[in-house]
């Protein structure tokens, strides 16, 4: 297969793709409000081709010229907290840009000699400049001007200038750095670095999210993300205990076609850790409990109140179903996929959840949206943490975590970054027909819900299509 081939065949993908996921907000702004064009508008800003996707791959090389008492600083312990925000600042900037920028980037000191080619794998974030390219991670970055003392010198110490970012940080497991560059996100160059900063507790049991296993209201699956391999436990209903399983996945698992790795098997990987299952039975439907999870060895989440759902063929079910939702960095940071959305959505619902004015949640396909750059899924289960740690938090596939060349899926996009799947089924395992069979059905109240995934075969005679048909004649209403 000659290389040309590949690369125009990825250019193509991509550009169909574009065309797919543009919303049509040239035709339809007449009609829309005006806050929903500015949503738009904004959107397009983070989701189509942010400066910050150019980043990854990008030659790390010193700047020519920097002050001697250039500086970064970050106000922080030693040992970060699972979640916390940091101040980031440099001192010692004998003449502010605003081309000066800051990222926080895990690991600290990658090794960047080997990933000499990867301009090609690079094309498919749907950036096609001419980069030279190295790898190193980002997880994410801010200009200096965002301070907006930076580039006027308000802070200024005999002849240098100073400035200090926020930024958000929760536990990724793996330590990290800031990076302070000049020469914008298109030509950057180090002026200088932090010391490494790791996490207190790398293992610390994070993220527990809820499902329905069944439709009997009595049994939730509870699914968390720790560092470490070895079985945990859920503490629930005032001293019940049941252990753990434990998956991951590693980089062999994302998918690539011949010639081309994906963001997800190459710059963009992130190692997940370990994720953690146990299903808490013998619960009552409609009813409060609260839980605990973790382990003497790794520590303990705090405790958590959550309500089950209620009884399949019972009466009442109130729950939101939505889908595309994606996330918002919490700071003022770029990203490689940001839905400014998400945000709100997140704070809308849970205050639906406090108010016990919802029972369930269905997030019906496009979860994070973090096609390939794996850290985003730790984001990303940070920010559902008010809604999934204490409703079922059920979910479809969707193309940005399934699609991808010569991996099953029915739409030949690049839509998942490599994902193919495998984060997905990891974080969200639901009650399915099997590995890479994400449909099933589930009652809830007086709901029958049957879930399919658009992303594999459902043409007729299909073994989802027959299920689908399958599942259909079952309910008699
Ligand atoms: C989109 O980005 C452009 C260029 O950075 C900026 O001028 C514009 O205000 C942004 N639009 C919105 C709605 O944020
Ligand atoms: C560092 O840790 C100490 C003791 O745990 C705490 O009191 C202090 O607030 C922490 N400092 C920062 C900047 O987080
Ligand atoms: C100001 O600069 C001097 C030397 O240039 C340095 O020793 C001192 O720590 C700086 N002070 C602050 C507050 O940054
Ligand atoms: C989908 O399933 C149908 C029916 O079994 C089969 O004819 C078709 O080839 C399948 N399509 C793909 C892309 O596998």
């Amino acid at each position: 297969m000659e290389p040309m081939n590949w690369v125009c065949r990825f250019l193509l993908l991509w550009l169909v793709f574009s065309i797919c996921s543009s919303p049509p907000f040239t035709a339809a702004s007449s009609s829309l409000h005006p806050s929903a064009v500015n949503s738009i508008l904004m959107h397009q800003n983070f989701t189509a081709i942010s400066e910050f996707r150019v980043l990854n791959r990008r030659k790390l090389e010193k700047c020519s010229d920097s002050h001697p008492d250039l500086k970064i600083i970050v106000n922080t312990n030693q040992s970060l907290s699972d979640d916390e925000f940091v101040t980031v600042t440099v001192t010692g900037v004998s003449s502010p840009s605003d081309s000066d920028w800051v990222a926080m980037i895990s690991p600290s000191h990658s090794n960047v000699n080997s990933c000499i080619l990867n301009k090609f794998y690079y094309i498919q974030t749907g950036d096609t400049a001419d980069l030279p390219l190295l790898c190193h991670y980002p997880v994410k970055a801010q200009y200096m001007k965002n301070d907006p003392n930076y580039l006027s010198c308000k802070s200024k110490n005999g002849s240098t200038c100073s400035g200090s970012l926020k930024f958000h940080v929760i536990n990724i497991r793996t330590d990290i750095e800031f990076v302070f560059f000049s020469g914008g996100f298109a030509t950057p160059c180090i002026l200088t670095r932090s010391d490494a900063l790791s996490f207190a507790n790398p293992n610390k049991p994070l993220h527990g999210h809820l499902s329905s296993i069944d439709s009997t209201g009595t049994s939730m699956k509870l699914t968390w993300v720790s560092g470490d391999k070895e079985p945990q436990q859920v503490q629930y209903n005032n001293g019940k205990t049941v252990t753990s399983e434990v998956t991951t996945f590693t980089q062999d698992d994302m998918c690539r076609i011949p010639l081309l790795d994906s963001p997800a098997k190459d710059f963009g990987w992130h190692d997940p850790g370990y994720i953690h299952s146990a299903v808490m039975t013998e619960l009552k439907p409609s009813t409060i409990f609260s839980y605990g999870y973790g382990s003497d060895t790794v520590g303990w989440s705090e405790q958590v109140q959550f309500s089950t759902p209620p009884a399949g063929g019972s009466d009442e079910l109130r729950f939101v179903a939505f889908g595309d939702m994606g996330k918002t960095p919490l700071d003022a940071s770029t990203e490689h996929y940001i839905q400014p959305g998400a945000l709100s959505v997140i704070k809308a619902i849970s205050k639906d959840v406090d108010s016990k004015n919802v029972d369930s949640v269905f997030h019906i396909g496009d979860i994070s949206y973090a096609r390939g750059f794996l850290v985003e899924w730790d984001f990303f289960l940070n920010l559902i943490k008010p809604l999934a740690s204490r409703v079922s938090y059920m979910t479809a596939i969707g193309n940005h975590e399934r699609d991808y060349d010569k991996s099953g899926s029915v739409y030949i996009t690049p839509d998942s970054g490599g994902e193919c799947g495998v984060p997905y089924e990891a974080y969200f395992p639901m009650p399915t027909a099997g590995k890479d069979k994400p449909w099933y059905s589930i009652e809830q109240g007086s709901v029958h819900f049957t879930v399919i995934s658009t992303e594999h075969n459902w043409s007729q005679n299909s073994e989802q299509y027959q299920w689908m048909e399958k599942d259909m004649a079952s309910v008699n209403r």
